[in-house]
């Protein structure tokens, strides 16, 4: 089923603050991994998931400057924290903040990467969720997908150079 063919419910699925959503994926970001957790969430039978893109859970409310910041970090060999919107099988979202990992092999080149996601404060959400409408506003209203990916990654830039933070300590200041 392709990920785009779903409609977004506009409800929330939960889960439980002693919880941790795992997922393990190759270099190219398709999933050989998923835990209960996962598979619960997103409602999927882990037969359903195995080796099919990451992006089968992608929101439409997720800005792609988000992804594209994770992917410049995982390919740079460094870890990464970022609150996701995800989406169930059925349209339904869930949010959370995700950790994300390269993996290394014997000889420390990447093998592939390893998410585990938590439940994010519902104060954090306050915050993050106007920001994302914001970039994704700006991928939206854009003349075609590279102009919004470009005008959205500046925003987000801005939005953080603005509190004279690194990425890394703003995501932890909201
Ligand atoms: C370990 C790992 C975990 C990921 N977890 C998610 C996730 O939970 N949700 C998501 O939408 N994308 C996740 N991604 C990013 C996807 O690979 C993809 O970049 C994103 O869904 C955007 O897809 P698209 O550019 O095809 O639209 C993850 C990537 C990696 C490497």
């Amino acid at each position: 089923m392709a990920p785009n063919a779903i409609a977004p419910t506009g409800r929330a699925r939960t889960f439980g603050e002693s919880e941790i959503i795992v997922s393990k994926t190759d270099l190219r970001g398709r999933i050989r991994y998923a835990n209960d957790v996962f598979l619960r969430l997103s409602d999927y039978a882990e037969a359903e998931v195995l080796g099919r893109p990451h992006s089968i859970i992608r929101h439409p409310d997720m800005p792609r400057a988000v992804f594209k910041l994770l992917w410049e970090r995982l390919k740079a060999g460094s870890e990464i924290f970022a609150y996701v919107k995800n989406m169930a099988r059925n349209g339904d979202h869930y949010w959370v903040l995700a950790h994300v990992t390269p993996t290394r092999g014997p000889t420390g080149e990447i093998v592939g990467y390893h998410s585990n996601r938590r439940a994010p404060r519902a104060d954090a959400l306050a915050q993050i969720e106007p920001l994302y409408a914001r970039l994704r506003a700006r991928e939206t209203g854009a003349r075609n997908a590279k102009d919004g990916l470009a005008a959205s990654d500046r925003l987000l830039r801005e939005v953080v150079a603005e509190t004279g933070l690194t990425y890394e300590r703003f995501i932890f200041t909201v």
